[in-house]
């Protein structure tokens, strides 16, 4: 932990890499292994464009379940320690596959989403985009415009990731000399080349996660445990080197 904060208090352009294990504390169930309701589903079979067409209801009832999840969900002590540390200078920006907006409603002010935010909506008919601000009522839900069918605007499987967070990404990931990967399986791609891309232009690389991730082997450090325990405590080891 103390050679993790020393090498992050040293760093240049450090930048996190998030995945759904940091928002567990905040009572969101991450993707594998999440347990409960959802758990016969794998996230391949209702996050993809054809779940969607052969059954929107189903997909819709997946999301508005996450939607009302989210929407009782606050940030946890995970999201407020990286939202510090971009305060303190030490993080340049949060890049993450979480769809939920924690790291924004802890107070973190650059974070690229590679997977889309869960509260914006799309027509399949006309293709405006729409904010929403609470859990969709009836589903599926329509498009007030045309009368479309609306659908989450998140990346599904075998969809592209928006262009400009893709960019985004690879640009801090290329200029990062420390990546602080959180919460991560590190299993599912093109994001998962983030960390690769920022270990191949010569960044430490800092693993926080209780499991075994697929971005193991190219760790640097690897810190187990909750992100919700561990970088609290990252924070403060930091605060007293920069003091
Ligand atoms: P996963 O569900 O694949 O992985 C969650 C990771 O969080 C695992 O490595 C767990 O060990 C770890 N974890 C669990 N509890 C934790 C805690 N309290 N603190 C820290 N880590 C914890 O989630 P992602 O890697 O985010 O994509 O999944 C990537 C993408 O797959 C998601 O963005 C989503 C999903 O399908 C799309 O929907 C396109």
């Amino acid at each position: 932990m103390e050679e993790v904060a020393r090498a992050l208090a040293a760093s240049k352009s450090a930048v996190a890499f998030t995945g759904a294990g940091v928002s567990a504390e905040s009572g969101v169930p991450t993707f594998r292994g999440a347990g409960g309701l959802w758990e016969r589903y794998r996230p391949e079979e209702l996050a993809t464009p054809e779940a969607f067409e052969r059954d929107p209801v189903l997909v819709w009832r997946w999301y508005k379940w996450r939607q009302e999840l989210i929407y009782a969900a606050d940030p946890n002590p995970a999201h407020l320690a990286l939202a510090e540390l971009e305060r303190l200078g030490v993080l340049k920006a949060v890049i993450t596959q979480n769809v939920d907006g924690l790291h924004r409603k802890a107070g973190s002010r650059r974070v690229v989403e590679l997977h889309g935010n869960i509260w914006r909506v799309r027509c399949t008919s006309c293709g405006r985009e729409f904010p929403v601000e609470k859990p969709v009522g009836e589903i599926p839900p329509r498009c007030p415009i045309c009368g479309g069918l609306l659908r989450p605007a998140v990346v599904w499987f075998g969809e592209p990731l928006p262009r400009g967070a893709w960019e985004e990404a690879l640009s801090l990931a290329s200029s990062a000399d420390f990546m602080l990967v959180v919460g991560t399986s590190g299993a599912v791609y093109p994001a998962a080349h983030i960390p690769r891309v920022a270990k191949r232009n010569g960044a430490v690389i800092a693993v926080v996660d209780p499991g075994e991730t697929a971005l193991d082997d190219i760790a640097d450090f690897k810190i187990r445990g909750k992100a919700a325990e561990i970088l609290p405590r990252l924070v403060a080891e930091v605060r007293r080197c920069l003091t």
